[in-house]
């Protein structure tokens, strides 16, 4: 078994798309762990992206990112990370596969519905940030 963080970013929990993405995540085999909501501050932000800091759409991220609560889910089943970045889809929704969350919940490369970690190593890092 493998853990994985996912997290409903701002513009998908304010359409009320919380429940059904955990449907998703829950139908497709992965066992709810933990749940935290909360609104993220600017520094809290700026360190859960902080492999982004470099990148051009940092400070448009931390902004979206802090502009209203999400929704935090510790998931786990086996190969949790490669098939929750599978149900998720591409990073820009237009580029997602039908079915996939960003496909049916994401409206822009930066308004994309959700994170997903990317490495079991980052999954890690991530839960701890959020969970404590
Ligand atoms: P996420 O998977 O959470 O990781 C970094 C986030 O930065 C990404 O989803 C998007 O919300 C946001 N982002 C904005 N612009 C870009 C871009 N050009 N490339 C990748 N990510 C971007």
């Amino acid at each position: 078994m493998q853990d994985t963080y996912m997290m409903v970013k701002p513009e998908a929990f304010a359409a009320g798309h919380v429940a059904a993405i955990l449907a998703l995540a829950v139908d497709n085999g992965f066992e709810l762990v933990r749940v935290r909501s909360l609104g993220m501050d600017q520094e809290l932000a700026e360190k859960f992206y902080a492999v982004h800091r470099e990148r051009p759409f940092f400070g448009d991220l931390v902004k979206y990112m802090t502009s209203g609560p999400v929704c935090g889910f510790h998931l786990r089943r086996d190969d949790a990370v490669s098939r929750m970045r599978e149900l998720v889809g591409a990073t820009d929704p237009v580029d997602a596969t039908a079915g996939t969350v960003r496909f049916r919940f994401g409206t822009s490369i930066q308004e994309n519905a959700v994170h997903a970690s990317d490495s079991p190593e980052n999954a890690q890092l991530e839960l701890g940030i959020i969970f404590g």
